[in-house]
This record gives structure tokens, sequence and C-alpha cells, in this order.
């Protein structure tokens, strides 16, 4: 059986998603960043479902979803540091995600027995209005494990659909790369995985240089593995601008980030035609999609430039190239 998709801005909508989430079952739902598979944060069985949907390891702990940052005390410890209230001011609701000492009774299957918790207080309209319902949500992005996050209803329904109980429908998601990660668990404020929310606004608003994440420092990003975002077909990050496709037999497709000149390509999308790397970012999952919907030998994607939403965007074509 495959989940209903109804109408994400229908208040009758909401109504039925937060009865299923009640009840411990698992809602697709759209946010600015991309579409989240939500459970109710404090039902471990319900969060448990999530993780058998996605196929997703136990060891790489969810984001719980907030109505409000009045309700942190619900979930973290952090009541005493002014960096919380700041940042929350300022980029709430949005496409940010701190990492915080978590409370005892959040379930150790949402964080991954972690002694900390991702939060976040998403923007999108439908998605305030289920956690106003149903809150507080733990919710990762709404792809099987390792595959491109959706951005889309349809993406959702195509891979999860027969998964998941309902799915609601608020449109293309637009910022469309995942909130910014930062753990302010520590006294210094490190940088888990570049977003929606630019890196040079955070440490504007903070007023000192956030940390970069090594690579492969679990467990303080035990998901941040490097194949994800995977397409089907294999992709390659190119050095620089396109040049005309490569001589020989293969079907290669070209994700451009601007406008193009280059000749012999299979396909080619343009994440840009602007030339703003918004736009790219809004484009980047539904482009990568089409294209590994072709029957292609191969994706090259051309670089971005390394500020702003270009760092979100360059870290998730790195590794949908990664292999193995
Ligand atoms: O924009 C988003 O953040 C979307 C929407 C649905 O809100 N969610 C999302 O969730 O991207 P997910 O599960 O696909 O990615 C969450 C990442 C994972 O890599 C996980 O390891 C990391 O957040 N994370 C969650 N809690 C953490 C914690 N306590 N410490 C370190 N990393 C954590
Ligand atoms: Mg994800």
């Amino acid at each position: 059986m495959t989940a209903p998709v109804l109408p994400a801005g229908d208040p009758a909508s909401i109504e039925r998603a937060a009865a299923v989430l009640r009840d411990g079952g698992l809602v697709a739902f759209p946010t600015e960043t991309v579409y989240g598979l939500g459970a109710c944060a404090f039902d471990a069985r319900a969060v448990a479902r999530v993780f058998e949907v996605k196929a997703r390891p136990v060891f790489d702990p969810l984001i719980v979803h907030l109505h409000d940052a009045v309700e942190l005390p619900r979930v973290v410890d952090a009541a005493e540091d002014p960096r919380v209230a700041r940042l929350a001011a300022r980029f709430w609701p949005g496409p940010l995600t701190l990492v915080l000492p978590r409370r005892p009774g959040v379930p150790d299957i949402v964080t991954a027995g972690l002694d900390t918790v991702g939060v976040r207080v998403p923007a999108h309209p439908a998605a305030r209005a289920l956690l106003h319902a149903a809150g507080p949500l733990a919710a990762p992005s709404a792809n099987p494990f390792g595959y491109v996050s959706p951005t889309t209803a349809a993406h959702v329904a195509e891979r999860l659909g027969g998964h998941v109980d309902l799915v609601l429908d608020g449109g293309p998601c637009t910022v469309g790369v995942e909130s910014t990660i930062v753990s302010l668990a520590g006294d210094a404020a490190v940088l888990l995985r570049p977003g929606g929310v630019p890196l040079e606004e955070l440490e504007a608003e903070l007023g000192r240089p956030v940390a970069l994440a090594e690579r492969g420092s679990r467990p303080v990003a035990p998901g941040q593995l490097d194949r994800h975002y995977a397409t089907r077909t294999p992709l390659r990050v190119l050095d620089g601008p396109a040049a005309d496709a490569p001589p020989g037999g293969q079907r290669v497709g070209l994700l451009a980030f601007g406008p193009t000149s280059a000749r012999g390509y299979a396909a080619v999308e343009v994440l840009a035609p602007d030339g703003r790397l918004a736009t790219a970012a809004a484009q980047l999952f539904a482009a990568l999609r089409r294209l590994d919907a072709l029957p292609l030998d191969a994706i090259h994607a051309e670089p971005c430039p390394p500020e702003g939403l270009g760092l979100a965007i360059r870290d998730r074509l790195r590794r949908a190239a990664a292999r193995g």
C-alpha cells in the first residue's frame, strides 16, 4: 500500500498527520531544506521504525525538530549558554541545527546513545503547523540511507511511499540543501555539516571563527559518512568549468553550475541560470535525480565557488562522488 499524499496547506491534512504521529506512525513532511521523515521524538518505537524504513545505521543520530525555541528545555540542557539564545534569535525558524547537551528524557535511539542531541526549528509553515500539533519530532531526511535527499513530495513517494503512513506535499523545498549543523557541546563552536545557513553568517553572529570538524572525526559527527547523497550513476567533480564531453562512446551527463557552452554531453542540467548559489542549492538534488534517472555511464559536476551556500553544495557533491 502506498501512503496517501495530502496537501500540506490544508489544516485537515495537518490534523490527520498529527493523529498518525500520536498513534506512533511516520509522516513525511516538507521543511525549507529537504523533506523530513518524522516520528514523535519521545516515542522510541516510532523512532526505531524511522531507522528501519530508511535502512539507516543506528549509530547515526536524528535531529529533533521543535515548533519554537521556548521548547528547548524539553530536550536540551543549555539554559546557561548565551550562544544558543543568540543563534536561535538570529536563525530560527530556519536551516540551522544546534548540537547541545541532551536531557535524560530524550530516547537513546534518537541520539544514538550520545550525550548530545541535534535540535532545530524549521521555517516551512507546514512543518511549523505539524510541530505545533504533534511536536517535537525526530526527523531525518526522507530518503533511503545514502541516497540523494528529497526536495519534493514526489521524491519521497517514489522511494518511501510504500513504507510511511502519510506524505504531506508542501511543494518544492526553497533552500534545497540540509540545515547547517553546529556543535555547541564544547567551549568552541564546531561546524559539523555545512548547510542552509552560510558559515560566514554564523561567524558574524558569534563574533568569532567557527572551527571545521575534522573529516572522519567520528563519533563527533557519526552520520557524516563520506559516501552519501550517492547517485546510482558514478559521479565525478570536475576541477573547473566543463570542457566538451570526453571523446569515446560513453554517455556522460553534465551538472553545470551556470550557463555552459560545453558540447557533447548526453544531458545537461544547469543549476543556476542566474549564477546565484541560492538557486543552485535549491535545484541541486532534483537535478541530480533527473540525471540519475537517465541511462548514463557517468555524471560530471562542475565545482561551485567555496563561499556562502557553495560550501554546502561542494560538500554534497564531494560525498556523492566518494566511492566505497
Ligand atoms: O535540514 C535538515 O537538517 C533535514 C531536515 C529534515 O530537517 N534533516 C536532516 O537529517 O538532514 P539527517 O538525519 O539526514 O541528517 C542529520 C545529521 C546526521 O548526519 C547526524 O549524524 C547529525 O545530523 N547529527 C544528529 N544529531 C547529532 C549529534 N548529537 N551529534 C552529531 N551529529 C548529529
Ligand atoms: Mg540525510
